[in-house]
């Protein structure tokens, strides 16, 4: 893992493998809290699902998570409930209110959002944006913007 920080709130880190992502995701998961939003972007399959399976494990959440593609909403329960939205079948903004999901922003969990520009109008200030690129033999970029995060 290979972490560079821009400023005192945006790291961008090279991830190897799913495996590293798994534990990038989990010490960000470390680092959320009630009200925690975090704003996934980057395209198919760059491994944003992979990223909050790291963020549950780091919420201390047991349960498997699976892509919410499908659900669009799924609820895991831990010592803050995990809210994994995938915004991707969402045509807008209005389709995301319009489904219930914009009450779970404020909603006194963890909200990870998957596809996030779809409804980007809706994201508070104090979200945190993950981008996710993907570079060479499975490496990924991940750029994360809003969270102090002490190196050490
Ligand atoms: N460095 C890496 N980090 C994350 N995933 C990786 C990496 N290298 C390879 N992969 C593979 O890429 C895939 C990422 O899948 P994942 O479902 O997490 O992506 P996604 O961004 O959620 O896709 P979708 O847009 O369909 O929701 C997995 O099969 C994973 O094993
Ligand atoms: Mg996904």
């Amino acid at each position: 893992m290979n972490l560079t920080q821009a400023d005192s709130s945006l790291f961008k880190i090279i991830s190897a493998s799913a495996e590293e992502t798994l534990v990038i995701g989990e010490s960000i998961g470390k680092r959320l809290k009630r009200g925690s939003i975090a704003a996934l972007e980057g395209g198919l399959g760059t491994g944003k699902t992979q990223l909050t399976k790291g963020i549950a494990l780091g919420l201390g959440i047991d349960e498997e998570i699976t892509s919410p593609t499908y659900t669009i909403i799924s609820e895991y329960d831990g010592p803050l409930p995990l809210y994994h939205i995938d915004a991707y079948r969402l045509k807008g903004s209005d389709d995301f209110i319009n489904i219930g999901a914009e009450e779970l922003l404020y909603g006194g969990g963890v909200c990870v959002i998957e596809w996030s520009n779809i409804v980007e109008d809706l994201l508070p200030e104090e979200t945190i944006f993950i981008n996710i690129e993907i570079l060479e033999r499975g490496e990924r970029l991940i750029t994360v913007k809003g969270i102090d995060w002490e190196l050490s």
